[in-house]
């Protein structure tokens, strides 16, 4: 059976968005640091995850041994759950993960085993070269092909029932075969699933992807959640609006908040936008549900997300360049999210309260957003 995690979309961090394969123990414990001191942890952030690059080879038993950039893995573990944190770790189904390091074919059994010796409670399983398997095993049947890949999911899931230890398993296959439709089916036991390719620290990008969840909402529960890549919250050269909207898209989509930046030289900007708790709050509603795309109008897109209680979260984004201020506002159309007259909210960036007429106006620079909490929305 599936272990009883991740209730809500799971916190914390992943060293891949910044780090990437040079990720080292010390940057992983600098994380870990950051993220008390900064009132990361505070607000709910959990998990410090090692992605690609810790591994090293395996010995004559064929035991996985991280490489020399990792040389205590339990120790770290350690570090991180004394402070009141857990330890995530990424391998593959295939021979080699994506950046080429030993993947888990053949050996998941007992990598299940060492990871949950060493404490590890959370485990990004990437597909990678597991697709040259399938391909070499079942060419030109994609049928088949998709049947191995489900299959390879089980066979961890199995392996990591075996620990006993309660850990987050987070699929990670670039939203292949709908795997929003099977992920979380009791034998595959996924808490959290890719539903794209991997996102990058641009707005086109980070739009692009959120507009890819469109429609999914009926596949993410608590338990169960769709994942549209980690937080590029603080990396390149996002600006103030859009790292606030796309932190504010992400947690109307019940997304894994899983940061991605450089926690222990962030700006304090960023730190405020990371530990915006209005925000948060919206992404670990109890509910579960995540936001459907109410309407678009030009570069506009207005989102809902229903909230336990019979509340409502409304985001609206302004994606293009336009900019909507002074005389020129944009007008929220509150009749296409069904609501009718005057609606009492809490602004979530401002923590103002608002009152809302039909055809609210709003403004809103590019790429910005503007996100209320409406706790008793009339219809
Ligand atoms: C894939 C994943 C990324 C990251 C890298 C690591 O591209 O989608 O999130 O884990 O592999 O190599």
């Amino acid at each position: 059976a599936e272990t009883p995690v991740a209730k809500t979309p799971p916190m914390g961090w992943n060293s891949w968005n910044y780090f990437a394969e040079k990720v080292t123990e010390a940057d992983v414990r600098a994380a870990a640091d950051a993220m008390v001191a900064s009132g990361m942890r505070d607000a709910g952030y959990v998990y410090v995850n090692i992605d690609d690059g810790w591994q090293g080879e395996r010995d004559a038993k064929g035991v996985i041994h991280p490489n020399a950039r990792f040389p205590d893995m339990k120790a770290l573990a350690d570090y991180v759950h004394a402070k009141g944190l857990k330890l995530g770790i990424y391998s593959s189904p295939g021979p080699k993960t994506c950046a080429g390091y030993a993947g888990s074919l053949g050996h998941e059994k007992q990598d299940a085993q060492t990871y949950a010796e060493w404490g590890v409670d959370y485990l990004k399983y990437d597909l990678c070269s597991y697709r040259d398997v399938m391909k070499e095993q079942a060419p030109n049947d994609l049928e088949a092909q998709m049947r191995m890949m489900e299959a390879s999911y089980q066979t961890m899931r199995d392996a990591l029932n075996t620990t006993h230890r309660p850990i987050v398993y987070s699929l990670c296959q670039y939203g292949m075969d709908a795997v929003w439709e099977w992920a979380a089916d009791p034998h595959v036991g996924g808490n959290l699933w890719r539903t794209t390719g991997d996102i990058s620290a641009d707005w086109d990008r980070i739009y692009a992807l959120a507009s890819q969840q469109a429609g999914l909402a009926a596949y993410s529960r608590p338990g169960h959640w769709n994942d549209p890549d980690m937080l590029e919250v603080g990396n390149g050269q996002l600006t103030a609006a859009e790292n606030r909207s796309h932190f504010s898209w992400w947690a109307m989509l019940a997304a894994p908040l899983l940061a991605g930046n450089d926690l222990a030289h962030m700006s304090p900007e960023v730190r405020d936008i990371l530990t915006h708790r209005d925000v948060i709050a919206i992404d670990q509603d109890a509910l579960g549900k995540q936001a459907t795309r109410a309407y678009a109008e030009g570069e506009v897109e207005v989102w809902t997300r229903p909230l336990q209680g019979g509340a409502l979260a409304v985001a609206v984004f302004n994606v293009g360049g336009t900019r909507y201020a002074g005389t020129h506002p944009f007008h929220l159309d509150l009749a296409k999210l069904g609501l009718h007259g005057a609606q009492q909210g809490e602004d979530l960036w401002t923590g103002k309260a608002v009152t809302l007429h039909d055809r609210q106006p709003i403004a809103l620079h590019s790429h910005d957003v503007w996100m209320v909490r409406i706790p008793v929305p009339h219809a």
